[in-house]
Order: C-alpha cells, then sequence, then structure tokens
C-alpha cells in the first residue's frame, strides 16, 4: 500500500526517510508470559531496526532470534522512536532497558510503549506480514506522529554514526564470530573516540564492556 502524500511529508519531517532510516523500536512484550521470569521482567521492549522506505512503502526486515521478531508477530502497533542519543542505542541493543524508560499510549484499548528520552516518535501499525525461513517482512503504516523535545535538525556528526555502526558490527559479531566485524569495530571506535560527542564516548564505555566478553577471541 502506497503512503498517502501526508504521511510521506510528516514521515520526512519527524526524519523517517526513502531507503533505510534507523531508529528505535519498542513493542509491547506478550502480557501473558510470566513477568516475575528474570528473562521478562519488562513489559516492553526496545532495539534499533531499520525502517525500509522503497517506493513509498514502508516496511520492516526481521530476522529470528530477536524479541522484536516475536513482539512483531504478534502485535498490531509499535512504536518507532527518533533520538540521537548514542547511549540509548548501545543499550537498546545490547540490554533491557529499564521499565521506567517508557511510557505508553493506549490505541483503543492496545498498549504501546514509547521511549520517554527519544526526541520524536511515530507509532505504525503492522498491515502484513510475509514469513520465511530467513525474515520476517511487515509492510507497515504511520499512524501517530508526537514530537517530544525542541531538538529541530537532524545531527550529522561520524562519532555518532560510528557508534551505530559499533552496535551493527558487534550484533553480527555476536552471531557470527567472525573476525571482520572486528576489524569494522576498530575502525569505527578510532573515529567515535576522535568525532564524538560526550554521549558517544559514554556510549564506547558501554559497548567496551560488551566487548570484554570477547577479550580471548579478539
Ligand atoms: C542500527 C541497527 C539497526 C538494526 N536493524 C535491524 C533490522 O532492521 N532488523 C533486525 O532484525 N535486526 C536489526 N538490528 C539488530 C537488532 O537490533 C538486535 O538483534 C537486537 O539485539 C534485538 O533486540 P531484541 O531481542 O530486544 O529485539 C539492528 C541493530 C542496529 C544496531
Amino acid at each position: 500500500m502506497k503512503e498517502t502524500a501526508e504521511n510521506l511529508r510528516l514521515m520526512r519531517e519527524f526524519g523517517i526517510d526513502e531507503g533505510i532510516s534507523e531508529i528505535i523500536l519498542s513493542s509491547r512484550n506478550d502480557p501473558e508470559k510470566d513477568q516475575t521470569e528474570p528473562e521478562s521482567n519488562c513489559l516492553f521492549n526496545a532495539a534499533p531496526i531499520g525502517i525500509i522506505w522503497k517506493n513509498d512503502k514502508m516496511f520492516l526486515r526481521l530476522f529470528p532470534g530477536t524479541q522484536t521478531y516475536e513482539n512483531l508477530m504478534r502485535e498490531e502497533y509499535f512504536s518507532a522512536n527518533i533520538t540521537t542519543d548514542s547511549v540509548l542505542y548501545a543499550n537498546a541493543t545490547f540490554y533491557d532497558l529499564d521499565a521506567d524508560e517508557f511510557s505508553t499510549l493506549n490505541f483503543s484499548g492496545t498498549i504501546v510503549p514509547v521511549l520517554k528520552n527519544a526526541d520524536r516518535y511515530v507509532v505504525f501499525r503492522c498491515v502484513n506480514r510475509l514469513q520465511t525461513s530467513e525474515t520476517l517482512i511487515i509492510d507497515i503504516e504511520p499512524i501517530g506522529f508526537k514530537v517530544q523535545t525542541k531538538k529541530s535538525g537532524f545531527l550529522v556528526n561520524r562519532g555518532f554514526s560510528s557508534i551505530i555502526e559499533i552496535c551493527v558490527h558487534l550484533t553480527r559479531y555476536e552471531q557470527t564470530k567472525d573476525p571482520k566485524y572486528i576489524e569494522l569495530i576498530k575502525h569505527h571506535w578510532s573515529l567515535a573516540q576522535r568525532c564524538g560527542r560526550k554521549r558517544d564516548k559514554e556510549a564506547l564505555s558501554i559497548l567496551k564492556k560488551r566487548l570484554a566478553g570477547f577479550e580471548d577471541e579478539i
């Protein structure tokens, strides 16, 4: 389904554009699951995911084995949180966020989590799912837009971009153990140190702890 011109305009205004835009996707965990289990002690999940915009259509490509995949097989709505906070990216990629980092919206009785500290968010509805053995493609449509901070414009900072790259390469390294990702991480590490903001350096400390788990392999 092609998006309306008004929705395309709003998406651009919010920072989601053609190609792949990286956002932090928040979705509701299964409310039926025992929330006292250590693995599921929060009602909500957040993870960086790319929104793909091609020929004026929007979709997600999800790889199996993640909480986001499991949640969006079931949930109708999710929010795309737009932020330039590196620490939020690093934590959402590798750890569970605290419950108090989320607030909630109520869409006709359905709870949709959003991130309190995102600059802006867009609420999407999942309109169609195509599941293969390798991926889940979900066609999505925007249904709500909200600005939460006074920040305007979009950041171009190589340090921030490098934090995003490190999160991606480290995710892939954890899955494949391919040493090529370590080389890429090293490259982006020095860029983040050279060009990054204070918050990007804080994200590096979080990522350093995660990398420490692989000391023997690096
Ligand atoms: C910038 C960035 C973009 C990502 N985009 C996707 C994506 O489009 N699809 C996907 O399945 N995983 C993507 N990932 C990987 C997931 O965020 C990662 O597997 C995460 O640990 C999943 O967390 P969850 O289990 O809480 O859902 C991306 C990671 C990063 C850092």
